[in-house]
């Protein structure tokens, strides 16, 4: 991938090597359980923009580090973030029955063929990760391992799903519903982000503090714009249901904002994402060009 790159081939190229990649893993589980292997095939390999695996090139990419390398951080991350879909359409979350342009997991296999399908991608991302073919220093497996844990579990996705469920038929104030969105899908960007950049070895440590504001700024304008969208677009443009979130009175930016308030509120975040950038000695255009995409998509 030469310099200079546009993103919309740089994620491209992105997409269609991690999933080939993550394919590589599905194919090769045994067929023991074949309703399950179907199961995620299915959650995992259809559709999807693979965000988190381009900006985990993408910040790899500033250190010259192996794509047969960045695969392995890219894909686990990615199957962490497929499993959290897979659980927030079921009934008692979302409740929602299209996902990527297809029908939702649980109305594909049942709820317990969700529960378990999600469990094993889960499963299947610290599988990839600690997988001793990536080449990865042990300690860089080690943090990276702590990175996507941290930002999984109750600080991060599953803590932020857990104030998102409790937050619906409430008028929750900006401050609360800023940090229930920054968990709940902040938290996977910024791992996202951090496991391109420290997967082939130590960084600058202000390059750290910069990528980690520029991923913390993206990840907000990535759900407020993912929020909006759920008002102004349609469910054959998202690939999901729209009108979900005011379906189930969620707490959502547009609720609180309206949209023209919630999209400069977006803006604003992806503004201030580019910005941290500027602390950076590398090439961080693609970097800058997600933190416009993210609130210029329409799906
Ligand atoms: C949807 O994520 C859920 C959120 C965290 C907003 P994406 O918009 O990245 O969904 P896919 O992976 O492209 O389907
Ligand atoms: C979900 O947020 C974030 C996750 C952790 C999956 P949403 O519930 O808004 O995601 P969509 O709109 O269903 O993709
Ligand atoms: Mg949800
Ligand atoms: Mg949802
Ligand atoms: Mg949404």
């Amino acid at each position: 991938m030469v310099s200079g790159m546009e993103l919309g081939a740089f994620a491209s190229s992105v997409r269609e090597r991690v999933t080939s990649f993550m394919r590589s893993y599905v194919d090769y589980l045994s067929n023991d359980v074949p309703s399950l292997k179907e199961g995620v095939a299915y959650a995992l390999l259809l559709g999807g923009k693979r965000a988190r695996p381009v900006l985990a090139f993408a910040a790899g990419r500033l250190y010259g580090t192996p794509e047969s390398m960045l695969d392995y951080a890219a894909a686990a991350v990615e199957c962490v973030h497929s499993y959290s879909l897979v659980h927030d359409d079921m009934p008692e979350m979302d409740n929602d029955t299209m996902r990527r342009g297809n029908p939702t997991v649980h109305v594909k296999f049942g709820q317990a063929g969700a529960l378990l399908i999600g469990d094993t991608l889960q499963a299947l991302a610290f599988q990839i990760l600690s997988d001793p073919r990536s080449g990865m220093a042990p300690s860089s497996c080690a943090r990276l391992t702590s990175i996507l844990a941290c930002g999984a579990g109750y600080e991060g996705m599953c803590g932020g799903q857990s104030l998102d469920l409790e937050a619906e038929h409430q008028h929750l104030a900006l401050e609360p519903l800023r940090k229930l969105h920054s968990k709940k899908t902040g938290a996977l960007i910024r791992a996202a982000v951090l496991m391109g950049a420290q997967c082939g070895g130590e960084r600058d440590p202000g390059d750290i503090e910069a990528l980690d504001a520029y991923a913390r700024h993206v990840g907000l304008a990535f759900q407020v714009w993912d929020d909006v969208m759920d008002v102004t677009e349609d469910s054959a443009t998202l690939g999901k249901n729209a009108g979900s979130d005011l379906e189930k009175e969620k707490s959502t930016y547009p609720s609180l904002l309206g949209i023209e308030g919630a999209k400069r509120c977006a803006r604003e975040a992806a503004d201030a994402a580019k910005d941290a950038l500027l602390a950076i000695k590398g090439d961080t255009s693609l970097l800058s060009q997600f933190a416009d995409f993210t609130v210029s998509r329409d799906h």
